[in-house]
């Protein structure tokens, strides 16, 4: 056992001897994000990230972002504290079964394009025209011609709610997060009911029948500035990754956050079933260590080239 406050300092001493920047995305665990010199949402961490001055980049989130970050920065030193955090979306979208359905809308003679949300292999996007994030999906999709058909991968329920607020008919891909798709809805009214006047959050990851039932929906930098939007104390009941209540606790603790289902489970005692098993995979003692030893790396690949026009077209201009 490592005393989590002695870790905490030992990595501030590392960062300045290793000239290193450390990014950590809101579903990371708090301590992380507490000594982070930048946390934020996809976007924004992916913004962030070109900014950065110093030699060495280290990125407490997942597998793509880290990714995404040496793509966008090649020049840097990109850390990830353990190459095992990987995400079920990315998972459920492989670079041979995309182009095999490629081909196949191509030979019926379809007009598409194919927007891909970040959380996709660096592999994956290089068969794509866009990348979005929940936090610029619509203005990026208001991009696409409209003559053209939007083949969107690989979140069919992040998907599904953009053809809503875009009004533009989409070619869903079958995948879904796992920590989003797990939410029940009974869990969710039980919480409202119990929790009389309390507001409901959703990350538009969540399936239809979460989000009908939810009052505000975004992205999780989204869902921060909400909050922080509103200046009467209030119950917020949050249907996304259970570290997000860090964030929001923080920017506007006049608030109560709860997560769903957490409290509700049958059994009365918190559950771990909205924590994302990759995000955990992220720990004190792995952020210190990869400081220390300068590993794992991610390294340049061959098809990093024609991903980096697709991320820089999509988030940086
Ligand atoms: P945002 O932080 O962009 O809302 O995305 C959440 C997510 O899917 C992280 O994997």
């Amino acid at each position: 056992y490592e005393d989590p406050l002695d870790l905490m300092d030992e990595i501030d001493a590392l960062k300045k001897e290793k000239d290193a920047t450390l990014l950590a995305h809101f579903y990371i665990e708090g301590n992380i994000q507490e000594i982070a010199d930048f946390t934020g949402d996809s976007l924004k961490l992916a913004r962030d990230a070109v900014k950065v001055e110093t030699s060495t980049i280290v990125f407490s989130g997942v597998h793509f972002m880290a990714e995404s970050t040496k793509i966008l920065s090649p020049e840097k030193t990109v850390l990830l504290p353990d190459m095992h955090a990987g995400c079920s979306l990315a998972d459920s979208c492989q670079y041979g079964d995309l182009l095999q359905f490629q081909e196949k809308l191509r030979a019926e003679g379809r007009d598409f394009e194919t927007v891909a949300y970040i959380n996709t292999t660096a592999k994956v996007k290089s068969l794509c025209d866009w990348i979005v994030t929940s936090g610029n999906a619509r203005e990026i999709i208001d991009r696409v011609p409209e003559g053209k058909e939007i083949l969107f991968v690989p979140d069919q329920h992040l998907g599904r709610y953009l053809q809503e607020v875009t009004g533009r008919k989409m070619i869903l891909w079958p995948g879904s997060c796992m920590v989003h798709e797990i939410f029940s809805v009974q869990d969710l009214l039980r919480a409202k009911k119990n929790n009389p006047g309390s507001i409901v959050l959703a990350h538009p990851e969540c399936p239809h029948r979460i989000l009908e039932v939810s009052d505000f929906i975004g992205g999780t930098e989204k869902l921060r500035q909400y909050v922080m939007s509103i200046k009467e104390p209030g119950t917020f009941l949050v249907a996304t990754e259970a570290n997000m209540i860090h964030p929001l606790h923080k920017s506007a603790p006049q608030h109560t956050f709860l997560p769903v289902p957490g409290i509700m489970s049958s059994t009365g005692e918190t559950c771990a079933c909205n924590r994302c098993p990759h995000m955990a995979l992220n720990t004190l003692q792995k952020v210190r260590d990869c400081l220390k030893y300068g590993k794992p790396e991610i390294e340049w690949q061959p098809y990093f080239d024609k991903a980096k026009e697709v991320l820089e077209r999509s988030l940086l201009q």
